[in-house]
């Protein structure tokens, strides 16, 4: 019995994440968007992200050992799409503000709630993507409300009770 890549989408789907811009630092600057972002340890600080491995974002890391992480605001949701798109790819950072940080290795998006600096600790295969392990350097929060994405769609926090 399988499940097929129909089913296995739409039940991914139903479950929300907040979503990071992951960048590097080749020649010039390379990002992606990713949902795949998640805490792994905190005594080391390490974070995961996982990226296919068709990315172009992905041979940058490999090479320089290292990535950031910027987690979108609301207000940055344009920059969701922005760097997900093939389409002019090489233009994602174009007039694209970044945030001054002191001892970063990679470029952070100016305006983000989220920035961590990480060194790539370790990779594992895991089918079509690559999970990498980063140890965090630095870890700086900001004012601002996260992004969500749900269902295809990107979405605000609204508080309970
Ligand atoms: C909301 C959203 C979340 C995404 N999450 C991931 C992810 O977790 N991992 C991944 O490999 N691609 C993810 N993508 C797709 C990549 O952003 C997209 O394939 C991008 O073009 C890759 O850029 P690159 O090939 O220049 O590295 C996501 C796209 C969107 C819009």
């Amino acid at each position: 019995m399988g499940i097929s890549p129909d089913e296995f989408r739409s039940a991914l789907g139903r479950w929300p994440s907040g979503v990071s811009v992951v960048t590097s630092l080749g020649r010039e600057p390379v990002g992606m968007t990713v949902s795949a972002f998640f805490s792994v340890s905190l005594a080391p600080p390490l974070v995961g992200v996982c990226l296919d491995q068709k990315s172009a974002t992905l041979p940058v890391i490999l090479a320089s050992r290292a990535f950031g992480v910027s987690v979108l605001s609301t207000e940055q949701w344009a920059l969701s799409e922005r760097f997900a798109s093939k389409a002019d790819e090489h233009l994602r950072f174009l007039g694209l503000p970044l945030a001054d940080v002191p001892g970063a290795r990679n470029p952070l998006l100016e305006g983000a709630v989220m920035h961590l600096d990480c060194l790539l600790q370790a990779t594992h295969e895991a089918g079509d993507h690559l999970l990498c392990v980063g140890s965090v350097q630095i870890a700086l929060s900001h004012p601002g409300e996260p992004l969500l994405f749900h269902g295809s769609r990107y979405h605000r926090l609204g508080a309970l009770g």
